[in-house]
C-alpha cells in the first residue's frame, strides 16, 4: 500500500470518528453508540449509526458501512488517498509525501492541472483578436469585465488545435489531455480540441480545481447550444453543481437553484451570489446530499416549461424527506432568470428580490397548481379541488404543518375547519396502514436480496460462512487472541471468497505487527466491501469468553470443511478445485 501503516494507526487514533461525523451528521448519544439521519439517503427516523469504540459507522438503513476514513471518501466524493489527506490535514499531520502517489490519484493531479491551464488559456483568448468575438459576446449578455474574470470565462479557438498544441508544450502528454476530456482521439490516434469556437464556462470544484468545462456556441440555433465535459476520473455530472464554491461562502443557509450557467452567472452579478446550477440534469440525490452541508433552505427557480415543472416536481420529492426547506419562485412570462433581470434593466435585481420575497413555499406551490386546473366558482369544481387537496395535505409527515394547511385552505375556500380536517384524518389513516405494509414488503424485499448475495460465496454451507463471520468480528475485537488463531488457521479454512481476502489481510498486517481495525485495512477494500466488513462488525456482539467462542468458530469451519459433496466438486472453479484438494491431502496424512 501507498501510505505506511504507521502512518493510518495513527491517524486512526487521532481523527475521532464521532468528532469527524458530527461535522456532518447531528449525532445523538444512545447507549455505547451514536445515532444521528444518514448523510448517504433520505431518511426520517435514524439508521445511520457511530461506534466510537469500534470506531466504525453503518446505516442500518441503506447498507453503507466504513471506517472513518471510509466517511470521508463519501461525504467528500474523494479518494482513498484525498480523504486521508483532508483527516490527516484536520488533525494536524503531514502524510509522508511520495509515497502517497499512486497512478490513479497522479493522473488525477495530472487532470486538474490541465484543466486549469486549459482555463487559463481559454481566459486569455478573450483578449486577443482572434477571441474578440466571444468577449463581445459576453459584454452583449451584459456581463461585467469583473463578472467575466471572476468566474474565469474565456473562449475557445476556432483551430482544432489551439489548446492541444498549448498543452503539450507545457508537457502534457496526449494520453493525459485526452483523459482530461479536452481533447477528442481522432481514428488515427491524434488528438483533436474538444472545444472549438465557442464561449467557455469553468466548472469549478469546493476545493477550487477546475473539474470540466461547459462551452457555448456563439451561432443562433446550433446544436448543441452548450457541449459539457464528459465524465472523467475528477468529474461526474450528477454530483456536482456549477458555482457551489462560490455559493457556498454566501449561503446563509439559503440557496437558490436555477437551471443554467447564463442564470447563475447573472444572479451572482445581480448581487445574488448564493445562486447554483445543476449541470443540465434535474437534481440528483447526490447533488442535494451536497447542498444539504450548505443550507437548510432551496429555492427552486426552473423554467416554467413543461420541462421545467417536472423538474420542480422531482427536486421537491428528493429535497423534502431530507428535511430542507422549498420554496418555488415563478419567474413570470416563461422567462428564465437571466432574461427576467436584463428586461428590467437597473431595476433587475430589485424585482428579482420581490419574486423570492413572494415565492411560497412547496406546497403552497402544489396547491396552486392544483387550484389553476379547477374553477372554484363552480361548486363541482369546488368540492373537486378541495378533496384533492385533502389528499396533498394528508401526505405532509407533521400534524402542525397539516393544520396550517387546513386552516389556511378553510379560509380561502370558505368552509368549516373541521370539515376538511375530517377528511385529512381519514386519509392519514388509510396512507400509515399502506405506509406500514410497504415498508414491511421493502424490508422482506431487502432481506432476500442480502441473503441471495451474500450467499454467492458461501458454497460450502450458510453455517460455515457464519462461523467464519464471527471468526473475524471476534479477531478484530480481540487482539490479545487472535495472534494465537493466526498461527493455526490457514485462509484455505475460508469458504468463502470474501472471508477469506479479509482474514489474510488483517493477518498479514498481524504479522508484520501491524493494527488491523478496519482503518487500517480499509485501503485494501472497495466502498462495497468495505460496508459489508462493518456490517460484519456491527452486528457482532463481544462474546464473554472470546477465547471459548473462537474455539467454537474455528471447530464449526473444521467441521463444514470435511464435508465436500460432489456438486460441491463439480460446480467449483479451478481455485476452489486446488483448495479443496489440498484440504483432502491434508487429512489423509
Ligand atoms: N444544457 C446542456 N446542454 C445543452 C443545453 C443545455 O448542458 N445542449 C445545460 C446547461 O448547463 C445550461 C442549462 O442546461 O446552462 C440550461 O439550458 P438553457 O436554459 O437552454 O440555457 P441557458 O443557461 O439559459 O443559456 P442561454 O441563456 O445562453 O441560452
Ligand atoms: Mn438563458
Amino acid at each position: 500500500m501507498a501510505i505506511p501503516q504507521e502512518f493510518i494507526s495513527e491517524l486512526r487514533m487521532r481523527a475521532d470518528i464521532v468528532d469527524v461525523v458530527s461535522s456532518y451528521v447531528k449525532l445523538k448519544r444512545s447507549g455505547r453508540s451514536y445515532l444521528g439521519l444518514c448523510p448517504f439517503h433520505g431518511e426520517k427516523t435514524p439508521s445511520f449509526t457511530v461506534s466510537p469504540d469500534k470506531g466504525l459507522f453503518y446505516c442500518f438503513g441503506c447498507h453503507v458501512g466504513g471506517d472513518v476514513i471510509g466517511f470521508i471518501k463519501r461525504a467528500e466524493n474523494l479518494d482513498y488517498i484525498e480523504a486521508v489527506r483532508l483527516l490527516a490535514q484536520r488533525a494536524g499531520m503531514t502524510v509522508p509525501e511520495n509515497t502517497a502517489d499512486n497512478g490513479m490519484s497522479r493522473l488525477r493531479t495530472r487532470i486538474y492541472e490541465a484543466n486549469r491551464a486549459a482555463a487559463r488559456f481559454y481566459n486569455k483568448q478573450l483578449y486577443t483578436d482572434e477571441g474578440r468575438e466571444g468577449l463581445e459576446y459576453l459584454r452583449g449578455r451584459m456581463l461585467t469585465d469583473s463578472t467575466i474574470t471572476h468566474f474565469g470565462l474565456g473562449y475557445a479557438p476556432k483551430s482544432r488545435f489551439a489548446l492541444v498544441n498549448h498543452l503539450r508544450s507545457m508537457g502534457f502528454t496526449k494520453a493525459e489531455i485526452i483523459q482530461a476530456n479536452l481533447a477528442n482521439e481522432t481514428r488515427n490516434n491524434n488528438a483533436i480540441d474538444r472545444f472549438t469556437d465557442r464561449v467557455m464556462f469553468p466548472i469549478i470544484d469546493l476545493r477550487g480545481n477546475v473539474i470540466a468545462f461547459g462551452g457555448r456556441t456563439m451561432i443562433k440555433d446550433f446544436k448543441p447550444k452548450y457541449l459539457n465535459t464528459s465524465d472523467t476520473p475528477v468529474f461526474t455530472k450528477g454530483n456536482n453543481l456549477f458555482a457551489l464554491n462560490f455559493a457556498k461562502n454566501e449561503a446563509k443557509g439559503t440557496l437558490i437553484l436555477v437551471e443554467g450557467y447564463m442564470d447563475v452567472i447573472a444572479l451572482h452579478q445581480a448581487g445574488f451570489r448564493n445562486a447554483v446550477a445543476g449541470l443540465g440534469t434535474a437534481l440528483t440525490p447526490e447533488q442535494a446530499n451536497v447542498i444539504r452541508h450548505y443550507c437548510n433552505e432551496v429555492i427552486l427557480c426552473y423554467d416554467s416549461d413543461n420541462a421545467g415543472q417536472m423538474a420542480v416536481s422531482r427536486a421537491i420529492q428528493i429535497l423534502r424527506p431530507m428535511g430542507i426547506g422549498i420554496r418555488v419562485i415563478a419567474v413570470p412570462n416563461g422567462k428564465d432568470p437571466d432574461e427576467f433581470i436584463r428586461s428590467y434593466g437597473d431595476q433587475g435585481p430589485a424585482r428579482f428580490r420581490m419574486l423570492i420575497e413572494k415565492s411560497g413555499n412547496d406546497v403552497d406551490y402544489r396547491l396552486r397548481k392544483l387550484q389553476s386546473s379547477y374553477n372554484t366558482d363552480i361548486t363541482d369544481q369546488r368540492v373537486g379541488y378541495l378533496s384533492e387537496a385533502a389528499k396533498l395535505i394528508a401526505s405532509l409527515d407533521s400534524s402542525i404543518e397539516r393544520d396550517v394547511y387546513i386552516s389556511k385552505l378553510a379560509q380561502e375556500q370558505g368552509v368549516m375547519k373541521e370539515a376538511i380536517q375530517e377528511q385529512v384524518n381519514r386519509i392519514v389513516r388509510k396512507n400509515s396502514s399502506s405506509a406500514a405494509k410497504r415498508e414491511f414488503r421493502e424490508l422482506k424485499k431487502q432481506i432476500i436480496a442480502e441473503n441471495s448475495a451474500a450467499d454467492r460465496d458461501k458454497y460450502i454451507s450458510f453455517g460455515s460462512a457464519k462461523a467464519e463471520e464471527l471468526l473475524i468480528a471476534l479477531l478484530m475485537n480481540n487482539v490479545d487472541i487472535a495472534m494465537d488463531v493466526f498461527r493455526r488457521v490457514p485462509p484455505e479454512l475460508f469458504t468463502s471468497a470474501f472471508n477469506r481476502k479479509v482474514y489474510e489481510i488483517i493477518k498479514s498486517n498481524a504479522e508484520q505487527g501491524y493494527d488491523f481495525s478496519l482503518a487500517d485495512i480499509s485501503g485494501s477494500f472497495t466502498d462495497e466491501e468495505n460496508s459489508r466488513i462493518a456490517h460484519i462488525l456491527f452486528s457482532h456482539t463481544r462474546e464473554t469468553y472470546p477465547q471459548q467462542a473462537a474455539e467454537d468458530y474455528i471447530r464449526k469451519m473444521q467441521e463444514n470443511s470435511e464435508r465436500i459433496t460432489r456438486d460441491q466438486v463439480a460446480s467449483a472453479d479451478d481455485d476452489e478445485l486446488r483448495r479443496m484438494m489440498a484440504q483432502l491431502k491434508k487429512k489423509k496424512t
